[in-house]
C-alpha cells in the first residue's frame, strides 16, 4: 500500500496538461495501484495522476457507495466522444481543493473511449454520478478545476482562502 501526498490549490502543476500513455509498463501499473490506495485512503471517489504530481493521463474512480462492494475503474488516455444535451447538477468537491463544495452543471450522459489497466481499448457510456465524476477527472488532465466554473472574483476568493490555510500550518521557530 502506498498512499501518495495530494497536491492542492494553488500548486501550478494542477494547471498543466497531462501526457498520454504510450505503453503500459511496470511504472504505470504501480502508479495505478498507488492512485487507488491514495483515493481510498482519502475517501475520494475519483483521482487523476496529476493530483499526486504526475502528469500522465490516468484516472481512477470508484463511485460505489458500499465499502463491501468496491467497483474500481481505471481510465487511461480517456477521450470524451459524446455528451448529452441534457444537463445535471451535482455538488462537487475535489481532493485538491479542501473544504470546498460547488454546484456544477455538466452534461448528464457522456460516452468515453479509453484504455483500461490491462491495456485493452474500451468505450463506456456513463450517466449519473459516474458521468459527472469522469468529466471532473478528465478536466484535471487538461489543467481545469471546479473553481474555473465560477466567476473570477469568487475563484480568487477561494484561492486566497486556501493559500492562507496553507501558510497557517507553518511554524517559524
Ligand atoms: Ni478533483
Amino acid at each position: 500500500m502506498s498512499v501518495k501526498e495530494l497536491i492542492t490549490v494553488p500548486d501550478d502543476i494542477l494547471r498543466k496538461i497531462s501526457e498520454p500513455i504510450n505503453t503500459l509498463q511496470v511504472n504505470e501499473k504501480k502508479l495505478i495501484k498507488d492512485l487507488f490506495d491514495t483515493m481510498y485512503h482519502h475517501n475520494g471517489i475519483g483521482l487523476a495522476a496529476v493530483q499526486v504530481g504526475i502528469l500522465k493521463r490516468i484516472i481512477v474512480l470508484d463511485v460505489s457507495k458500499n465499502d463491501n462492494e468496491k467497483k474500481p475503474l481505471c481510465f487511461i488516455n480517456p477521450e470524451i466522444k459524446k455528451l448529452s444535451k441534457k444537463m445535471s447538477t451535482y455538488e462537487e468537491g475535489c481532493l485538491s481543493i479542501p473544504n470546498t463544495f460547488l454546484e456544477i452543471e455538466r452534461p448528464e450522459i457522456c460516452t468515453v473511449s479509453y484504455i483500461d489497466e490491462n491495456g485493452d481499448k474500451k468505450e463506456m457510456e456513463c450517466d449519473g454520478l459516474l458521468s459527472t465524476c469522469l468529466q471532473h477527472e478528465i478536466n484535471h488532465l487538461d489543467g481545469k478545476l471546479i473553481i474555473d466554473y465560477l466567476s473570477k472574483i469568487k475563484k480568487d476568493l477561494i484561492i486566497k482562502k486556501l493559500s492562507k490555510q496553507k501558510t497557517s500550518n507553518r511554524v517559524v521557530v
